[in-house]
């Protein structure tokens, strides 16, 4: 049977993640987070000294393994074999993981890695250049976009740290989606058939009845 791939990419903070999880497991798919494999082999970068501004050589690349797995609503990424899931949401990855995903060398390595796990099984992928340019012929696209004050007072909710204010998270959202629309390379893009849902207004729950029902009803 042909394999089927849905991309879900879109602005930062819409739950593209959560939407992806929740499809993977109706249709028992395997999923992948692909932003999670920038931030792996940023972690793995930054403990080796190796400095954005370097070009990571094909030697460099043999010596890091990614694993991804979601079993049981449990997502986790291994590196070498090492649990790692926890540590690529540091701070120090995040700071620095946007600097290291602009280099086309770290970005092929990304896209042979997805690209290797759509031969194995059905995929559900979030990103933001999946329906783009890592699988422009996936069978479903989805572009998730919302206002940047929604996205902020939601992110806000999860934030133990109520000390943060709201309106710094909202500058850094619309910061984010300024960097990531306006790269040079893969740029946050909708492709033209991709299907776009504001979930500004709208529950996890019926953003994600929408979008089954697009691909259950093709
Ligand atoms: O989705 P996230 O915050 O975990 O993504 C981490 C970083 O990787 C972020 O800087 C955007 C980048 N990224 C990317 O360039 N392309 C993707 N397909 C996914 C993430």
């Amino acid at each position: 049977m042909n394999k089927v791939i849905i991309a879900i990419d879109g602005q930062a903070s819409t739950g593209k993640s959560t939407q992806a999880k929740k499809i993977a497991v109706n249709l028992d798919f395997d999923y992948r987070d692909s932003g999670a494999y920038y931030r792996a082999i940023t972690y793995y970068l930054l403990n080796n000294n190796i400095n954005y501004d370097l070009i990571v050589s094909q030697e460099i690349f043999d010596q890091i393994n990614i694993e991804q797995t979601y079993n049981e609503g449990f997502f986790r990424i291994y590196l070498n074999d090492i649990d790692i899931t926890d540590r690529i949401r540091g701070h120090r990855v995040s700071l620095n993981v946007s600097n290291y995903a602009k280099k086309p060398e770290i970005r092929k390595f990304v896209y042979d890695q997805l690209r290797k796990s759509a031969e194995l099984n059905s995929l559900v992928v979030d990103g933001r250049d999946i329906g783009t340019v890592v699988f422009p012929n996936a069978n479903f696209k989805f572009f998730l976009i919302a206002e940047p004050r929604i996205r902020a007072e939601r992110r806000h909710k999860q934030i133990n740290d109520k000390s943060v204010n709201v309106d710094v998270i909202e500058k850094e959202i619309k910061l984010r989606d300024k960097i990531d629309s306006t790269r040079e390379i893969a740029p946050l893009r909708k492709a033209d058939d991709a299907y776009k849902i504001d979930v500004s207004n709208l529950t996890i729950e019926e953003v994600y009845k929408k979008m089954l029902k697009k691909v259950k009803s093709d």
